[in-house]
C-alpha cells in the first residue's frame, strides 16, 4: 500500500505556462497525488459531444513527469450551460417548487434523463481517454452529492420516478394506503398518479418545515429513501461508465455527518474507497467530530478511506459569509496525521492556490493569490517529508476497533420527520455516544446493520426507532453468541414503513432480548425534573439525563438505574439482561456524560475490553494501530498548550526517535508514534 498526499488542483483556472512550476512545487512538498477535473466540464466538452482533451492530456503529462499521481474527478457537479440550453428541465427543483438558476453549481436533477445521458457519456469518455495514463491513481465521482440543499429534487421527473419506485415497492395502491395509513385525515389514494413529491421535509433551514403542513410521516420517509436511492443510482451510472475502461479505485467525496441526505452505506457499497471531505475547524481543540466522520469513512467501502479535501487554513469564507480563522502552526500537519491514523490511504488539502475569481474567490489555499509559497506551504511540505519517511507506521499497521456504533439513515430520517423533543437530534446524540465510547480507548467503528457485527465485542445503538424482524434476529444472534449490546431510548417503536407496532409490546421484536417491556414513555416536564439513581461499578449515585424516558417493566432484566426526584420515583429506566452467552443493556433515556461513561465502562468490562495501559489528558487523541512489529500508539495533541502524558513503561517515539521512560511532554499540535522500547 502507498500513502498518497497532496492537494485539489484546478489547472483549468490558471495559464498553462504556470503548470510546470506548480508541479515542481508539488514535488518539492512531497506530493504524490492531486485531484483534477472536478467542475471542469465546460473545458472538457465545449459543446454537446465536442470533446477537448488536449489541455488535460498536458496537465497529466506534466504531473506525471514530476512524480505526482492524479485522481480524476468526473465534472458532473456543475452543469455547463449547453446542457441546460438543450434541456431546461434538468434544473433542480426544491420543496417550494422553485427551480435553481444557473450561475452556481449543483443545479441539476439527478433523475433527469437528458442529464443522465450527458453524465454517463462524459464519465465514460474520461475513463476511455485516461484509463491507461501512467499518472492515474483512481477516480472521484461528482462532488459532495446533496450539498447546498440539492438532495431532494421535486421536479416533475422526480415525481414520476417516485411513483414507479412506490409501485415497485408496494405493487398495489391499497398496499401503499395500508402501509402509510392514509385513512388518517382522509388522504387515501385511488391511483398512482395522485401521489406527488411531498412539500414537508427534514431539510434543515427549509422554511416549509416550520409550517403546520405535517404531511404523512410514512410518505415523507419513503421520499427520503427514494431521493437517496436516486442519487446512488446517478452515481452508479457513472461508476459503470468508468469501469467499462478502468479498473482503478473509485470514490465519491462524502461529507461525514454534516448533511445526511444520502445513505452513505448504500452509496459506497458499489465503490472501492470511502471518500470523505474532512473539515474540522483548524483552530479546533476537539477531534471528536472528525474522528467520527473518519470512522464511518473507513467502514463504508471495501477499501480504506480517501480524504479528498481537508482544510488548508482560513481567511474569507464563501459559505459561512464570515471569516475563518487561520491554521495555527502545526494544525495542517496534525490534520494529515489525523486522517491517516484513522484509516486513510490518501489525503488532499483543499486546495492548491487561492482562486482570484468566481464564487469561492479569495478562500484559503496552500499557495496565496500570487503563487508564492509561504508558511502554509512550508508546513505542508514538512508534513509531506515526514509522511514519506514514516509511511510504514501506517501502511504496516491496521486499526481494529472493538466497539461498533450503528448509524442508521432510516432512524435518522424517521426521527427528523417526527422529532420527539425540540432539542433532540439523532446525530448529536450519536456523537455523544461516540465520544463516551471513544474514551474507552478501544477504538470505535461507525457501522451499519449490514456490517459483520461479530467483529465487535460490544455493539451500541442510538434510538433504533424503526425495527424489522431481520434486524431483530441479527441482534439476538449477536448477543446469543456472546456479544454485549447496548441500546438507548425509543428502541423498536415502529415498523419499516414508519408506523407504530400494534401486534406486540415495545421494544418490538426485542422485548425478550432486553427482558423489558416499555410500559409508558415520558418526555418529562421542565417543572418536574428527574435524575437517575445508577448502580454500577464505576458509579453508584445520582446522574443526569435528558430528552426522553422509557419506563421499563422488568421481564427478566435487572434494573441498573431508576428514576429519582419525581412522582415516578423508583421506576426502572436502565436495565441489563443476560441472553445466551452475551448481555443486553437498555438505556431508556439519554444519560449525561457521567452516566454514559459508567454504563459503558460496565458493558465494556463485560465485553472483555480492557482499559488502556496509560491515561491521556483531555483532547489528546489516542489511536492504537497494530502491526507485525507490535502496536504503535499514536498520540495527537489537539490542545494549544503543552500536555504531559504519564507512561506505564519505556516507549520510543518513532517519528523523532526519542526515548521516554516515564512520561513525555507533547507540545501544541504535536504528534507522537510510540512503540514499547
Ligand atoms: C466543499 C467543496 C469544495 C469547496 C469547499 C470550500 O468541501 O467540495 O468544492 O466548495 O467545500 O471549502
Ligand atoms: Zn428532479
Amino acid at each position: 500500500m502507498t500513502l498518497y498526499f497532496g492537494a485539489d488542483y484546478y489547472p483549468e483556472q490558471w495559464p498553462e505556462a504556470q503548470w510546470k512550476g506548480d508541479a515542481r512545487l508539488m514535488a518539492d512538498a512531497g506530493f504524490n497525488a492531486v485531484r483534477v477535473g472536478e467542475f471542469a466540464w465546460s473545458r472538457m466538452e465545449t459543446a454537446d459531444g465536442v470533446f477537448n482533451w488536449g489541455w488535460l492530456d498536458r496537465v497529466l503529462d506534466i504531473l506525471h513527469k514530476h512524480g505526482v499521481g492524479v485522481v480524476l474527478c468526473t465534472p458532473t457537479a456543475s452543469a455547463p450551460l449547453w446542457t441546460v440550453e438543450a434541456c431546461p428541465g434538468l434544473l433542480y427543483v426544491n420543496y417550494n417548487r422553485d427551480q435553481r438558476p444557473t450561475g452556481g453549481r449543483r443545479q441539476y436533477c439527478y433523475n433527469n434523463d437528458a442529464y443522465r445521458f450527458y453524465t454517463e457519456r462524459i464519465a465514460s469518455a474520461l475513463a476511455e481517454r485516461y484509463s491507461a495514463h501512467p499518472a492515474l491513481i483512481g477516480w472521484e465521482i461528482d462532488n459532495e452529492f446533496a450539498q447546498e440543499f440539492t438532495g431532494r429534487c421535486c421536479c416533475s421527473v422526480c415525481e414520476r420516478k417516485f411513483r414507479s419506485w412506490l409501485r415497485n415497492k408496494y405493487g398495489q395502491v391499497d398496499a401503499l394506503n395500508a402501509a402509510w395509513g392514509t385513512v388518517f385525515w382522509s388522504q387515501e389514494f385511488s391511483r398512482w398518479d395522485q401521489i406527488t413529491a411531498p412539500r414537508d421535509s427534514v431539510l434543515p433551514q427549509d422554511p416549509v418545515t416550520q409550517t403546520y403542513l405535517r404531511q404523512n410521516p410514512s410518505w415523507l420517509l419513503d421520499y427520503e429513501r427514494f431521493c437517496s436511492d436516486s442519487i446512488c443510482d446517478f452515481q452508479n451510472l457513472q461508476a459503470a461508465g468508468i469501469r467499462k475502461y478502468s479498473q482503478k479505485p473509485i470514490c465519491h467525496n462524502c461529507t461525514g455527518f454534516a448533511v445526511n441526505f444520502v445513505d452513505y452505506w448504500k452509496l459506497n457499497r458499489n465503490l472501492d474507497r470511502g471518500g470523505l471531505d474532512c473539515y474540522p475547524s483548524v483552530v479546533q481543540e476537539d477531534p471528536i467530530s472528525s474522528s467520527r466522520d473518519l470512522s464511518q469513512a473507513r467502514n463504508m467501502a471495501p477499501g480504506p478511506s480517501w480524504i479528498m479535501e481537508m482544510s488548508s487554513g482560513g481567511g474569507p469564507d464563501t459559505w459561512s459569509k464570515a471569516g475563518k480563522a487561520q491554521a495555527p502552526d502545526g494544525s495542517l500537519k496534525l490534520m494529515a496525521w489525523h486522517t491517516y491514523v484513522n484509516g486513510a490511504e490518501l489525503a488532499l488539502y483543499f486546495q492548491w492556490r487561492i482562486f482570484p475569481r468566481g464564487t469561492e474567490q479569495l478562500e484559503s489555499a496552500i499557495l496565496d493569490l500570487d503563487g508564492v509559497p509561504r508558511r502554509k506551504y512550508r508546513e505542508i511540505a514538512s508534513a509531506g517529508k515526514e509522511l514519506q519517511q514514516h509511511a510504514s507506521l501506517i501502511t504496516d499497521t491496521t486499526l481494529s476497533a472493538k466497539i461498533g456504533l450503528v448509524w442508521s439513515y432510516d432512524d435518522h430520517w424517521a426521527l427528523g420527520i417526527k422529532p420527539t423533543s425540540a432539542n433532540s437530534s439523532y446525530s448529536s446524540q450519536h456523537l455523544g455516544l461516540y465520544r463516551s465510547l471513544y474514551d474507552l480507548g478501544a477504538g470505535v467503528d461507525v457501522i451499519s446493520y449490514d456490517h459483520d457485527l461479530t467483529a465487535y465485542t460490544m455493539l451500541v445503538l442510538q434510538s433504533p426507532i424503526l425495527m424489522n424482524p431481520g434486524i431483530a434476529e441479527k441482534l439476538k444472534a449477536y448477543v446469543a453468541a456472546g456479544g454485549v449490546l447496548v441500546t438507548t431510548f425509543l428502541t423498536a417503536v415502529k415498523d419499516s414503513s414508519n408506523g407504530g407496532f400494534t401486534d406486540r409490546p415495545l421494544p418490538g421484536y426485542l422485548d425478550d432480548l432486553f427482558g423489558v417491556i416499555v410500559s409508558e414513555v415520558d418526555p418529562g416536564a421542565e417543572n418536574l425534573p428527574t435524575s437517575i439513581m445508577l448502580v454500577t461499578k464505576a458509579k453508584s449515585g445520582k446522574v443526569e439525563h435528558a430528552y426522553w424516558t422509557d419506563i421499563l417493566e422488568l421481564h427478566g432484566a435487572e434494573a441498573l438505574g431508576r428514576i429519582v426526584g419525581s412522582w415516578r420515583k423508583g421506576e426502572p429506566v436502565i436495565t441489563r439482561r443476560s441472553y445466551g452467552k452475551g448481555c443486553a443493556y437498555y438505556l431508556g433515556t439519554y444519560l449525561g456524560a457521567e452516566g454514559r461513561s459508567a454504563v459503558f465502562a460496565e458493558a465494556a468490562a463485560q465485553a472483555g475490553i480492557q482499559a488502556p495501559s496509560f491515561a491521556v489528558p483531555d483532547r489528546v487523541e489516542r489511536v492504537v494501530r497494530t502491526g507485525a512489529q507490535g502496536d504503535v500508539t499514536f498520540l495527537l495533541n489537539w490542545n494549544f498548550k503543552d500536555v504531559e502524558v504519564t507512561l506505564d513503561g519505556a516507549y520510543r517515539d518513532r517519528l523523532t526517535d526519542r526515548l521516554f521512560t516515564k512520561s513525555l511532554v507533547l507540545s501544541p499540535r504535536e504528534v507522537a508514534a510510540l512503540s514499547r522500547a
